[in-house]
């Protein structure tokens, strides 16, 4: 195995705390959803829960295989509001803080050579970035006039 730069390192554990900040996020607001009677709504966000929750956890297996211990630092303050509107814009911010993260993470590790955890974070990139996709689709149904 190719020798570890520390920024990767870096980049994987930055990546493990936005992947956990958006559990917490998802999970809040699908208790939040629930509390407001939006029980599909409820359902759509636990769903995003456990997609985020696999993203941790192949972040954690990665980790474990190049031979380094998972650290996330700090996770980010939950972002709750009053409406599903201002949620989704909210996740979508996260979403987007996600992709940004992938991306440079993922250049980086092409500049330096490291193919490995460029695949790596270029896989998870694909994923952010398909999901904040759907954040951008739920937000124009939400908005049409024939949304709720
Ligand atoms: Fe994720
Ligand atoms: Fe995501």
């Amino acid at each position: 195995m190719a020798s570890l730069h520390h920024r990767v390192l870096a980049d994987l554990g930055r990546a493990l705390s936005l992947e956990l900040s958006a559990v917490q996020q998802y999970m809040t607001q699908a208790g939040l959803l629930a509390q407001w009677g939006d029980q599909t709504s409820a359902d759509r966000f636990r769903h995003e829960v456990v997609e985020e929750m696999q993203h941790a956890e192949r972040i954690v297996r990665h980790m474990l295989k190049l031979g380094v211990a998972p650290g996330s630092s700090q996770l980010q303050p939950v972002v709750t509001a009053g409406s599903l509107e201002e949620l989704l814009r909210g996740n979508s911010r996260l979403e987007q803080s996600l992709v940004d993260h992938y991306a440079a993470a993922t250049d980086f590790c092409v500049r330096i050579g490291d193919t490995e955890n460029a695949d790596f974070f270029r896989g998870l990139l694909v994923e952010e970035q398909a999901h904040g996709q759907e954040v951008f689709q739920w937000l124009a149904e939400l908005m049409s006039p024939s949304g709720r």
